[in-house]
């Protein structure tokens, strides 16, 4: 879709203006108003008198001189938010597709809202995005129909001032809204067609197109480093595991990297602790962890971030077969610690284990994982922001005002030492499953936590010389409440996108 600056709206040419008007606002006074003539205008407020502006309610007008103009109505301006504002981006353009209009014009302005303090290209970005996400379906396998997808191919974005600055943000916004999109994609393919040597294609391809390196360890690499979470889950599948390594290095040369370290089971079976019915729909995007590091990094290489970005996938598939791991297996990482498999269905977490081991290979200054973990993280949040751990308040707080910022919204939950005692293993150095009920989301991130918080039990000779460095910055982001689009989203059903424009926000000013 085209995003672009639109300097004066009568030169919007075939361009059908989308004004948002808020309960009791008046059309006079919008930027839009010379758009139209005084009969228009006329006949505009006399439909408005009749049917008052309503949030949530969006119409499409005939005026007398032969033009079409959207409507979109919000709340009263003092309470409009701006959480409210990206949605009511979406909700225009999810009309927009729905009446087959295929340019729009809006105004920047329309979306100001109470307590929005940043600057008008910095809105523009985020609202481009939100055009982006909103313009998105996942159609691969279905047949076109005659008259073609409902999509939208431009929007014409008017401001009034700063234009060059804000013609930089819609193109930055479109950018993280591709990106966000192309993870998508790859989240919503089949299990059946996406297995792990095909993530690591998508990885390979946006590393060749963007301008970054990519490596992809084979099962013998990862034997040789004796990755024993990523084989043993690995295991009961037709379809090898791969291991992801992505270098975006355009930094400083001795600046630490910022690691990114992505959940990538192209298929969540459960292994032999298999699945019921409704839990097993959709667990081909139990990778969009991966697919979201792969994202944000073709994303920050769009965008000439000027940083040093690893990113690592361990990719696998979760079967039962014969060759499958036993609840009751004992892995040995390559950490070298050892984790006793309870469930066969906690497969993430084992996985990301030898991932977080790997990331410490580069002395990272941060370490991020992003991961469709747990169903507990839901229990916990619903489907509205993804949970978030952090190891400082700073990064939480910062992570949390980005959320409120791009729309990827996430929530904290604690990462207290306490609950260590709950995944204490009896015959391994710890459990992949909880010994209590409640509190999985982060029981689970505690678990990741034994393979960030210290490199002191290591089978790497390299690491071990390196036990009493400064504790690392870590950020476990558990986005399975945000795994797919929900009630109100205005997003296309399937995958929703979540992580990749919070962390490309974040890593930008990181
Ligand atoms: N991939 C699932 C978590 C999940 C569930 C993501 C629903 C998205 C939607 C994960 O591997 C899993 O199965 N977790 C178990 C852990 C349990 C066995 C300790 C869970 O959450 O039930
Ligand atoms: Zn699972
Ligand atoms: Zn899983």
């Amino acid at each position: 879709m085209e995003i672009n600056l639109l300097k004066d709206i009568r030169t919007a040419n075939g361009a059908v203006p989308v004004i948002i008007l808020a309960e009791g606002e008046d059309l006079k006074n919008h930027s839009f108003a010379s758009f139209f003539s005084t009969d228009d205008l006329r006949y505009i407020a006399a439909f408005f008198k009749k049917t008052p502006v309503r949030d949530g309610h969006t119409h499409l007008l005939f005026t007398p001189s032969g033009r079409e103009a959207v409507v979109a109505g919000i709340q009263k301006r003092t309470q409009f938010s701006h959480r409210k504002a990206l949605s009511t981006a979406r909700r225009i353009v999810a009309f927009a597709r729905r009446e087959r209009i295929k340019h729009i014009a809006v105004s920047l302005h329309d979306f100001v809202s109470r307590g929005f303090d940043s600057r008008l290209p910095d809105l523009a970005e985020v609202i481009a995005t939100q055009f982006e996400l909103a313009n998105f379906e996942y159609t691969e396998y279905r047949t076109k129909p005659a008259e073609g997808w409902q999509h939208v191919h431009a929007i014409s974005v008017y401001a009034k001032r700063a234009p060059k600055a804000v013609a930089e943000g819609l193109r930055r916004g479109k950018i993280v809204g591709e990106e966000t999109n192309a993870m998508r994609e790859l989240s919503n393919t089949p299990g059946g067609d996406l297995v792990p040597a095909g993530l690591a294609g998508a990885a390979v391809k946006a590393g060749k197109a963007f301008g970054f390196s990519v490596k992809v360890l084979s099962v013998s690499d990862m034997e040789k480093l004796g990755m024993g979470g990523v084989l043993g889950v690995g295991r009961g599948s037709d379809h090898p595991p791969k291991f992801i390594v992505m270098e975006y290095l355009k930094g400083k040369k001795n600046e630490q990297p910022v690691v990114l370290v992505g959940k990538g089971v192209t298929f969540d079976t459960g292994g032999l602790n298999l699945k019921p019915e409704q839990g097993i729909y959709e667990m081909h995007m139990d990778m969009s962890g991966g697919a979201s590091v792969i994202h944000i990094v073709a994303a920050l290489a769009r965008l000439k971030v000027k940083k040093n970005i690893v990113a690592l996938v361990p990719a696998v598939e979760n079967m039962p077969s014969g060759r499958s791991y036993h609840p009751g297996d004992v892995l040995r990482t390559m950490s070298g610690k050892t984790i006793e498999i309870l469930n066969t269905d906690a497969e993430g977490r084992v996985i990301l284990a030898d991932g977080l081991t790997y990331a410490k290979r580069y002395n990272p200054r941060a370490i991020i994982d992003v991961a469709t973990l747990t169903g507990a993280a839901m229990v916990a949040l619903g489907a509205r922001a993804s949970a978030l751990f952090a190891t400082d308040l700073k990064l939480e707080r910062r992570l949390r005002e980005i959320g409120e910022e791009t729309g990827d919204f996430v929530w904290p939950l604690p990462l207290w030492e306490e609950y260590e005692q709950d995944i204490k293993g009896t015959f391994g150095d710890v459990a992949n499953s909880s010994k209590v009920r409640y509190g999985g989301a982060i029981t689970a991130a505690m678990f990741l936590w034994q393979f960030v918080k210290d490199s002191s039990v290591t089978s790497d000779k390299r690491q071990g010389t390196r036990t009493n460095q400064q504790q690392v910055s870590w950020i476990h982001l558990d986005i399975a409440p945000r795994m797919t689009s929900t009630e109100g989203d205005y997003l296309a059903k399937g995958s929703a996108g979540a992580s990749v424009p919070l962390l490309v926000r974040f890593l930008t000013g990181f």
